[in-house]
Order: C-alpha cells, then sequence, then structure tokens
C-alpha cells in the first residue's frame, strides 16, 4: 500500500522520501533571453509502495505524475530528497546492471514514440526477450507469439511496423513488450486511455490478473477514477507536485478528505447523472505557486489562513485506515490532530 514516509512498516519496495524535483526552464515570456528559472515538478513528495501493491497516481495535467514515475524509475534523479529501491538509492540500484531494468518495466504515456518505427513488432517484442536473455534464440519466435496472444493482438502483427497499427494495437504492444522481462514491478502512465471499452477491459483484466496472481506490483497513472478503483488498492492523488491524499482507493473515492479528492470525483462521469459539479477554474503554473495551500485558489472551503502556509501530507484515522491528506480542513470527519500552521511541508 501507499504510505506516507512515517510509521515502522516493514521495508518498502519503494521509498520516497521528500522528493522535490526541480527542472530549469526558460522564463516565461523571455523570447530573447536565455534566463532560467527553476520549475517544481515534485515538491515535498512522501511516498512508500509495498511489495505487491497496486497503486493509480491520480492528477490533472501537470501535476508531477510522470515525473514521479521517471523518478521510481531512476531515469531522473530528484533534486533534493531521497528516492529509494529497497532501501537504497534507486538511481544508485538502476546503474549497477540489468537486473532492476528487468524487474521493474515501464509503460510510456506516447507508447508509439517508445516504439522504434524501423523494428517489426517481433523485433520489438524479442529485444528484451533477447536484452534480459529470457529465453534461448530458437524459442523467440513462440515467446513473441505467445506475448501478443497475450494482450489479445493476432500473431501476424509480429510482422508489421508501429505505423501499420492502430493507436489501441500499439498500446497493447507496448504493454507486451513491457511484460516480456517477466518484471515484478510495472510502472505504466496513461497504458490504457484513449482505447475502446472492450481493448480497455481486455487490458485492464489482463493486468489485475497478472497482479493478482504474479504479485505484480503495479503503479499506475490514470485520470480514469474507474480505472484506479478497478485495477488499483491505493491511491495517491497529486496536485501540483504533491500528493495531497493517499489511501485505499475505494475509502478515498468514497469518502474524500482533501478537497480537490472530492472535487476530482464531483467531476468523473457517471451513468445516468448529469456532472453537476466540475472542478472550478484552472490548474495554475508551476512558475506561480499561489502562496499557501496550492489548491486554496480553487478550493470551495478555503479559509483565511489556507494562504499562510502549505498543509503537510498528514495520517489520519488511526494506522488500520491507512489514510493521508494534506489539508488544513480536511473533510472526513475524525481527522486526528488539526494540522499545525508552523509545519512548512
Ligand atoms: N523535461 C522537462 N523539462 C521542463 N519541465 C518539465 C519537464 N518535464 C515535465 N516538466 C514540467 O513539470 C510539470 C509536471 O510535468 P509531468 O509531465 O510530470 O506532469 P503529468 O502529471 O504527467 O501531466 P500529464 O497528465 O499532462 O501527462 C509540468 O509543469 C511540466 O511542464
Ligand atoms: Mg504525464
Amino acid at each position: 500500500m501507499t504510505r506516507p514516509a512515517e510509521g515502522h512498516d516493514p521495508q518498502p519496495l519503494f521509498e520516497l522520501i521528500e522528493v522535490e524535483k526541480v527542472y530549469m526552464v526558460r522564463r516565461p515570456g523571455s523570447v530573447f533571453s536565455t534566463a532560467k528559472v527553476g520549475l517544481p515538478a515534485l515538491d515535498g513528495v512522501r511516498l512508500k509502495i509495498r511489495k505487491g501493491a497496486s497503486v493509480a497516481i491520480v492528477g490533472e495535467s501537470g501535476s508531477g505524475k510522470s515525473t514521479l514515475l521517471r523518478v521510481l524509475l531512476g531515469l531522473t534523479r530528484p533534486t533534493e530528497g531521497r528516492a529509494l529501491y529497497q532501501g537504497r538509492p534507486i538511481d544508485e540500484v538502476r546503474a549497477e546492471g540489468r537486473e532492476f531494468a528487468r524487474q521493474v518495466a515501464m509503460v510510456y504515456q506516447d507508447a508509439r514514440g517508445s516504439l522504434n518505427p524501423r523494428m517489426t513488432i517481433g523485433a520489438l517484442i524479442a529485444e528484451p526477450l533477447r536484452h534480459f536473455a529470457i529465453c534461448p534464440e530458437t524459442d523467440l519466435p513462440a515467446r513473441v507469439k505467445a506475448l501478443l496472444a497475450r494482450v489479445g493482438l493476432p500473431a501476424e502483427v509480429a510482422d508489421r511496423y508501429p505505423s501499420a497499427l492502430s493507436g489501441g494495437q500499439v498500446r497493447r504492444v507496448a504493454i507486451a513488450r513491457a511484460l516480456a522481462s517477466e518484471p515484478t514491478v510495472l510502472v505504466a502512465d496513461e497504458a490504457v486511455s484513449g482505447l475502446d471499452v472492450s481493448t480497455q477491459a481486455q487490458l485492464l483484466n489482463l493486468l489485475r490478473r497478472l497482479q493478482r496472481e504474479m504479485a505484480l506490483t503495479l503503479v499506475f497513472i490514470t485520470h480514469d477514477l474507474g480505472v484506479a478503483s478497478y485495477l488499483c488498492e491505493d491511491i495517491a492523488i497529486m496536485y501540483l507536485g504533491r500528493i495531497v491524499e493517499t489511501g485505499p482507493t475505494n475509502a478515498v473515492l468514497n469518502a474524500p478528505a482533501h478537497p480537490y479528492a472530492r472535487a476530482l470525483r464531483r467531476a468523473a462521469p457517471e451513468f445516468f447523472a448529469p456532472i453537476t459539479e466540475p472542478l472550478p477554474g484552472e490548474i495554475p503554473s508551476p512558475l506561480d505557486l499561489p502562496p499557501g495551500c496550492r489548491f486554496s485558489g480553487r478550493c470551495d472551503r478555503v479559509q483565511p489562513d489556507c494562504h499562510l502556509s502549505d498543509p503537510a501530507l498528514l495520517r489520519f484515522g488511526g494506522p488500520a485506515a491507512n489514510r493521508a491528506a494534506a489539508c488544513f480542513y480536511p473533510l472526513t470527519e475524525s481527522p486526528t490532530a488539526p494540522q499545525k500552521r508552523d509545519i512548512h511541508a
């Protein structure tokens, strides 16, 4: 499960401790100047992911979801804070050899862009099989076929190039490639968004089965709360570079503690019900964060002191509830002691 970093859990698989990631970008409006400013894509992120967990990372565009995954994969080093895999710095583990890359597979947000257009689908799926020496050379064609079948694609797709596949087929190839290395962790960035419902259901069922049968740890970015609740036991909701609420998915979605989590929940379409309360306003730029709580400008429960400091992600409801929220005025009825205003997260 996801947990905020305090507590005495057994060693998690992944642990992020006060992770900050700042990208240096051109100052907005400075067309002729090369002056750069720091854009805080992640700020004070604390997260624990245990082995076998399934975690949905949810939040609006630009909230830092992909950056968080890049940190988990060791592709980006935090500017501040620590990112650990089995207690050791992720970038160090990654640099040691292939084993981390074999165990932790990634399905990229841009599935088509992640596939070499000059290689056939068969060659693309055979590549990780060969790279990680998963099977003898003679078994490669059968393995490729089995992986294609696993994601619901016919064997003849192996001879085609990515440009000859539909968007949905390309996403399935990306998943087949990720599964080829027989990973223990699958990190997926919008792996099923934009697919037709039957393909999406097939892939979600495949991932759910793998997660249950093989104790695959799943970290799954999605905009779709329905997908999050179907696939992931736990959820982490991000807003402007911070995790604002974590906990068991169904508990969080049924009774959100953070006003942003509730707003997302209310903005999600449901059968036979109009969306009466769309999320107000636009997400601010990370280059222009509001003072205090970064959700304060859009929050329907904002109080004057919300503009004074940024609330920390604190547990509430006791250890069994396994929930945490970053809000001075959470919606749940029995939060632990109110947050101290002097805590700067
Ligand atoms: N390589 C980069 N250089 C500079 N800024 C970046 C870079 N990558 C991301 N950003 C910025 O960091 C912030 C977080 O980006 P990120 O891609 O992590 O968001 P996201 O939650 O994945 O969004 P989306 O849902 O649109 O994929 C954004 O403001 C983005 O513009
Ligand atoms: Mg993204």
